[in-house]
């Protein structure tokens, strides 16, 4: 399974580089706006420390638009995927980016008639939006677990990235479920590593140890 940073704040994608865990980086006009630079430069700067794929997104409604801006993000990096919008001019511009050798992330899929649509168009990837789905009251890791098995059922090269996680069980329903990819923002990778028996079992044997050197 692989694990992306959702970030565009280097310094929280060079830490999960640090410790061997960023397969790849993801990111949307809001994380941009956050990270308080100009998205060029951010990418740019992403893309000297990361090696796997780092999604770009743009504005473009129309399949035209989108495609420009898709062949001017690929000129950042050479590993750029393109996010496109999962509308009918995104999908468009999929199946022409596709047939281009342009990766593409179809963002902003709620339903598993929409994956199914964008895996038919050649997407590379389809995004999943778990949190926002449980946000409404709907049920996020559900819709994974159809996307998967519609997939693996035709052998679609499309690949899933759960994205939109909140908390750390998101990405082990994920992991469970057999999902190639989750995105996680940087607080949700860091509680990954917590548990507070593992902090209260190193205090404890720091103690003992202590006490054998009287
Ligand atoms: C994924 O590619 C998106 O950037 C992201 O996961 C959206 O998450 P949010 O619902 O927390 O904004």
């Amino acid at each position: 399974m692989k694990f992306f940073i959702d970030t565009a704040d280097v310094e929280a994608i060079k830490k999960a580089v640090e410790l061997g865990m960023c397969d790849g980086v993801t990111t949307n006009p809001t994380l941009i706006m956050k990270s308080g630079k100009d998205q060029k430069s951010v990418i740019r700067e992403i893309a000297k420390i990361v090696k796997g794929p780092i999604s770009v997104e743009g504005i473009a409604d129309d399949a035209p638009g989108m495609i420009k801006e898709a062949e001017e993000f690929s000129k950042w990096a050479p590993n750029i995927v393109v996010k496109v919008p999962m509308t009918k001019e995104g999908l468009k511009a999929v199946r022409y980016l596709s047939s281009k050798e342009i990766q593409t992330n179809v963002t902003l899929v709620f339903s598993a008639s929409q994956a199914l649509l964008a895996a038919k168009a050649g997407a590379t990837y389809v995004s999943p939006f778990v949190g926002r789905l449980d946000d409404i009251s709907e049920n996020g890791m559900k819709l994974v677990a159809d996307i998967l098995e519609i997939f693996c059922a035709y052998d679609f090269k499309t690949e899933v990235i759960v994205a939109s996680i909140r908390h750390p069980l998101h990405v082990v329903d994920s992991a469970r479920m057999g999902a190639h990819i989750a995105t996680m923002p940087a607080d949700v990778f860091e509680k990954m590593f917590r548990h507070p028996l593992t902090d209260k079992g190193i205090a404890q044997f720091k103690d003992d140890y202590a006490k054998t050197k009287k």
